[in-house]
């Protein structure tokens, strides 16, 4: 009972309920498909949060291969952990991975590495920890302003709810431009292979659960907590502000386009 009130956990179990479904899934296949995970293997996933990408690479990697999660969140590793016991979960940083060189067969890492200070640092610790013959695959939202949805989202979080709240909302986009991003791998002392852009879509159950899941589930990842009387306001508000993306049906559905690198040491 301990757990639902700690607030770490309870954001991770929003984030999981809330956002895995609606974004974060549908990209588990594309990232494994381009860093070759097959049976047998030993795969690292960078930033693992609650694990979707790491469970997906565990059925890939059958009961011969190993699958470990490392995110630096404990909210993120403790419903990693519970929806997930028999992979390894480890609390770790990107930028000090706490890995043996040469260990993995491939590394993969989803939507993480916006958010560590020194990209370049954590992309060289993928390399080290990767096996001479592996790839590193990295995906990364594109731009902002090439999503649909969360420029509007932004917009009205900086004209309620401050800066700070518009600014962790804005933080996922940051690694949209490709050129930068090269940029990153190749100062890392990576050969990238390729730099793919895909279309991927947004499908939340409603514009109320597309906006709690960044009031509830997201900025208290990012270290934002929001009174309940504004998250109220900002929910009524949103309804009107993004009904452009309502299906018939009443699910929130719109573009959200990322990039995969994919690269080797
Ligand atoms: C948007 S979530 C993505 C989680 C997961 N890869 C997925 O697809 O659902 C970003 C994750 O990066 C983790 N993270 C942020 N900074 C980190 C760091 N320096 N080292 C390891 N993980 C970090 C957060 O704890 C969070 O779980």
């Amino acid at each position: 009972m301990s757990n639902l009130l700690d607030p770490a956990i309870e954001a991770a179990w929003a984030y999981e309920r809330l956002h895995v479904n609606a974004l974060f899934r549908q990209w588990t296949e594309p990232v494994l498909a381009a860093a070759a995970v097959s049976t047998g293997m030993s795969v690292l996933d960078v930033a693992c949060g609650t694990g979707v990408l790491a469970r997906a690479a565990r059925s890939r990697v059958g009961p011969r291969g190993s699958v470990t999660g490392v995110d630096i969140g404990r909210g993120m590793l403790s419903v990693a952990e519970s929806i997930q016991p028999d992979i390894r979960w480890v609390e770790g940083d990107a930028g000090e991975l706490p890995f043996d060189d040469d260990h993995f067969d491939a590394v993969v890492s989803q939507f993480g590495l916006m958010f560590f200070p020194d990209p370049v640092r954590a992309i060289h610790e993928m390399l080290r920890c990767l096996r001479p013959d592996g790839r590193v695959v990295v995906a990364v939202w594109d731009a902002l302003e090439r999503s649909q949805a969360y420029p509007l989202s932004v917009d009205l979080l900086d004209r309620r709810a401050g800066s700070a709240a518009a600014e962790a909302l804005r933080a996922p986009f940051a690694l949209g431009d490709r050129g930068t991003l090269r940029g990153m791998f190749e100062s890392a002392g990576a050969t990238v292979t390729s730099i793919t852009t895909r279309h991927g879509t947004a499908t939340f159950p409603s514009v109320r659960s597309m906006v709690e899941a960044d009031l509830r589930g997201w900025l208290p990842v990012m270290g934002v907590f929001l009174d309940a009387a504004l998250i109220e306001s900002l929910l009524t508000e949103s309804e009107e502000a993004l009904s452009q993306y309502v299906a018939p049906d009443g699910r929130m559905i719109f573009d959200a386009p990322a990039h995969i690198v994919v690269a080797q040491v």
